[in-house]
């Protein structure tokens, strides 16, 4: 067996043709992610879908899951296409109609939210986590002080806009894919397989789109093709003119929750520390941070 890809979350082996993943057991999200993994890509092959690997087998024991390797390569971000942009929403439309009538054989997702003061809630606990932490360079100082001085009150302006503007509103519910974005996608020609749903869950339907569009990876794809996504996905994903204002709405809140998550280094045990690392940590939140105008 050959380690192809090792991350914080997990150890990926190619054995011939097949796709080893040990997932590990982290503690800051003790929710099944290798079971949730398989049962997702299981539920959507079952329903047909073959822009997924095919499901071999999973061992809670061993926290193992098998998949068939597939073939492709990550799309480099200035290699995006108007045809990859389609390929997702195709996708995403895929997922939301075969589940509608399933919803209560999946969880909730990581920091779903089923009402609006949900989106509120999640931020404020990441937040949270970064407020009391030991300054252990100047990168830690910067992150800090960006924290305290930018994003705090950006964070308290935009949550009062958000909130205003959606006082009533009455969250649709669907199935999330997680952490979905091109980073998770490989494309082999015209064939694009999707993967990587530890994360999958119900969660408000009008989630995941500005979060797709707002990930790092697509941070320098250009305005046109996000601008394209969301069109998309309004137009097929969303069912009612309130979940497209909604989606309007809450860019910004979105674009600051990104931010946070780039401070992830502040927090003492966080499995990154280097210099270079926290650097460009910084540069990406002052990127998100600029969007927020
Ligand atoms: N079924 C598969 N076929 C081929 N390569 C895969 C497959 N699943 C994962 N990989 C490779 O392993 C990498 C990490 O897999 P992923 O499921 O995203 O795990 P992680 O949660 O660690 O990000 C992918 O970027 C891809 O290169
Ligand atoms: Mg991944």
């Amino acid at each position: 067996m050959e380690l192809i890809s090792k991350s914080g979350n997990n150890k990926i082996y190619k054995d011939g043709d097949v796709i080893v993943k040990h997932y590990s057991s982290f503690s800051s999200t003790p929710c099944d992610r290798g079971k949730n993994d398989f049962n997702f890509i299981k539920y959507f092959w079952e329903k047909g879908c073959r822009n997924i690997p095919k499901p071999i087998s999973y061992d809670e024991e061993t926290n193992i899951g098998r998949y068939s390797f597939e073939e492709g390569k990550i799309i480099p971000v200035n290699n995006i296409t108007s045809q990859d942009i389609n390929a997702t929403i195709d996708f995403l439309e895929f997922i939301t109609i075969n589940s509608q009538n399933d919803l209560d054989k999946f969880n909730y997702g990581k920091e779903s939210c089923i009402t609006t003061q949900d989106y509120i809630n999640n931020m404020v606990q990441r937040i949270n986590k970064l407020t009391n932490v030991h300054i252990r360079d100047k990168y830690d100082r910067k992150g800090k002080k960006i924290l305290k001085k930018k994003l705090l009150p950006l964070f308290v302006r935009e949550k009062d806009k958000f909130l205003n503007k959606n006082k009533n509103s009455k969250l649709k519910l669907s199935l999330n894919p997680g952490d979905f974005g091109f980073h998770n996608i490989l494309k082999d020609g015209d064939k694009y397989i999707f993967f990587d749903f530890e994360y999958a869950g119900k969660d408000d339907i009008v989630k995941q789109g500005p979060y797709f569009v707002t990930h790092p990876y697509v941070m320098e794809m250009n305005e046109a093709l996000k601008n394209e996504f969301t069109q998309l996905y309004k137009n097929r994903i969303l069912t009612s003119k309130g979940e497209r204002n909604r989606l309007d709405s809450i860019e910004g809140l979105v674009n600051l929750h990104w931010g946070i998550i780039q401070l992830n280094f502040l927090i003492p045990d966080f499995m990154h520390q280097s210099t270079d690392f926290k650097k460009g940590r910084l540069q990406t939140l002052n990127k998100y941070l600029d969007k927020v105008k």
